[in-house]
């Protein structure tokens, strides 16, 4: 009995092995006592449910009852049996109870009802013992071992591109600066300018806010590639989508163009949807009650009409409606919340849509997500393919909804004169992209990728709100806490 191995708790409402002897060890959700018994709820991670404990007063071990609160954490040895109660399938009757690691009750933020989800981010090195947050936190498990199947089923190869860059040319968003210079005694040019020739890499090093450019060379040598990697835009938006250090993935394939690119993206979408539906039922269950219950808190038009279930079978099941950004502003400009000045930003062709936009195209017009293309060369990158009107550029973004922009990709410009002058218009020098520009010169192909926001993806997957409750750290402005 002693030295015993330790089940999880997942494996036993699996294999439900009545009558046999089992050791688990997890932490107290909670405790309720009548005068002829105890109920102890323990939960070890490894799935939402939790095990029922049955102590009753005549056991040896009832005196460690008094130390037994919320967020102990404990090591059970004892029966499986059926359980007599209608809430769960086993209990477990113990034989031995041991107490790892006291809580006490008095100090313990975490309390056995619920908690808002801003005091939880105050709290953000507990939360994960929350039924929510371990919820969360399992699919963003699952979702990222999705990703690696799907693109290594389809000879796909992970490709590590560099998290600390030297160029700062996709021009994707304001960067965080990477030195070991020391602030208070900065060496100098003889024009008081800084002289990054000093520093650890002998010039200016930033965090990445993309691997795409460097994906491009592994396309443009394995044939297709993904990265999957930390990604950090120093942009000042405190948003319900936006985060400073995210998690991005970027696909890259070479001889794809912009229709492959699009498929490839609704397909990989899809694939990682029905693969949370097929894999994560119990998790997505507790989340999808939740979401109900939070949506009959909300305002008759600003419900959701379908729950959380239902909007991920909705997705899988149709196809994404596709449609040129010339296209967009036309339906816009014809709809309702333009005729009556509800949109607070203009629409006109050549503006940049705002998430109001995208998100009446998704959720009022279309009501299913949609992929938008060919918008102006002037909004987007310069490494996007020019299209022979001159005006637009192979660009693709997958809106989806509730969130909007979940992907954003392209064909990638392949004519080298053209990138080189279009480069330089947005004020990037040849010699600073030297080696993307090779790329172009030995061996040319045409090639397409983009990036999914992986966070947005669990936004979408778990219908969370709010995109800080979606990563067990994040990091937002003013907050780099844990
Ligand atoms: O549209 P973005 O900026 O595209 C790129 O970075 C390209 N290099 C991708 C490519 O073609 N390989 O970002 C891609 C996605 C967005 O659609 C969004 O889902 C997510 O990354 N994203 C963010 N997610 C969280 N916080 C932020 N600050 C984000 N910025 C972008
Ligand atoms: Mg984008």
């Amino acid at each position: 009995m002693f030295d015993m191995k330790r089940s999880r708790i997942k494996e036993l409402f699996l294999s439900q092995p009545i009558g046999t002897d089992v050791k688990i060890c997890g932490w107290v959700r909670t405790v309720r006592s009548n005068k002829n018994v105890s109920f102890i709820n323990i939960n070890d991670g490894s799935c939402v449910e939790n095990m029922q404990v049955v102590l009753s007063p005549d056991h040896a071990d009832y005196k460690l009852l008094c130390d037994i609160h919320t967020g102990t954490c404990v090591s059970i040895e004892g029966k499986i049996i059926e359980s007599q109660g209608s809430g769960q399938s086993i209990e477990l009757l113990p034989e031995k109870l041991m107490i790892l690691g006291k809580a006490d009750p008095q100090l313990y933020p975490l309390q056995p009802k619920e908690h808002s989800l801003e005091f939880l981010r105050e709290v953000a090195h507990l939360r994960m013992r929350t039924s929510t947050f371990g919820a969360i936190m399992r699919l963003r498990h699952a979702m990222a071992y999705a990703i690696h199947k799907f693109f290594n089923d389809r000879g796909f190869f992970y490709l590590h591109t560099p998290i600390i860059t030297g160029s700062d040319a996709e021009g994707a968003g304001a960067m965080f600066r990477v030195t070991t210079l020391d602030f208070n005694n900065l060496p100098l040019n003889e024009d008081k300018t800084v002289n990054f020739k000093e520093d650890f890499f002998g010039k200016e090093t930033h965090l990445t806010v993309s691997g795409q450019l460097e994906g491009e060379l592994g396309a443009m040598s394995l044939g297709q590639i993904y990265t999957f990697g930390p990604t950090f835009r120093a942009e000042n938006s405190n948003t319900t989508r936006h985060l400073a250090e995210f998690w991005m993935i970027e696909p890259e394939v070479a001889f794809n163009e912009l229709q492959e690119n699009m498929d490839l993206a609704e397909e990989f979408l899809k694939y990682l949807i029905q693969y949370a539906l097929d894999n994560c039922s119990s998790d997505l269950n507790f989340l999808n009650a939740r979401f109900i219950k939070e949506n009959e808190k909300k305002k008759q038009e600003e419900r959701d009409e379908m729950n959380l279930l239902q909007k991920l079978e909705f997705v899988v099941s149709h196809p994404f409606e596709r449609l040129t950004y010339t296209d967009a502003i036309e339906i816009l400009k014809s709809s309702a919340p333009y005729k009556k000045k509800k949109f607070q930003y203009p629409v006109e062709w050549g503006v940049d849509l705002q998430s109001e936009h995208e998100r009446y195209l998704v959720e009022k017009h279309f009501k299913k997500p949609v992929i938008l293309t060919d918008y102006p060369k002037a909004i987007k990158a310069f490494y996007m393919k020019q299209s022979d009107d001159g005006k637009t550029v192979k660009a693709m973004d997958v809106l989806f909804p509730g969130i909007g922009e979940i992907i954003g990709g392209s064909q990638r410009e392949d004519d080298i004169e053209k990138l080189k002058t279009r480069a330089r218009e947005v004020g990037i020098k040849d010699e600073d992209i030297w080696w993307y520009l090779d790329i172009r010169r030995f061996g040319n192909a045409p090639h397409s990728g983009f990036g999914l926001g992986f966070e947005r993806l669990m936004l979408f997957v778990t219908g969370m709100s709010n995109i800080r409750d979606v990563i067990p750290f994040p990091r937002t402005p003013k907050y780099a806490e844990f």
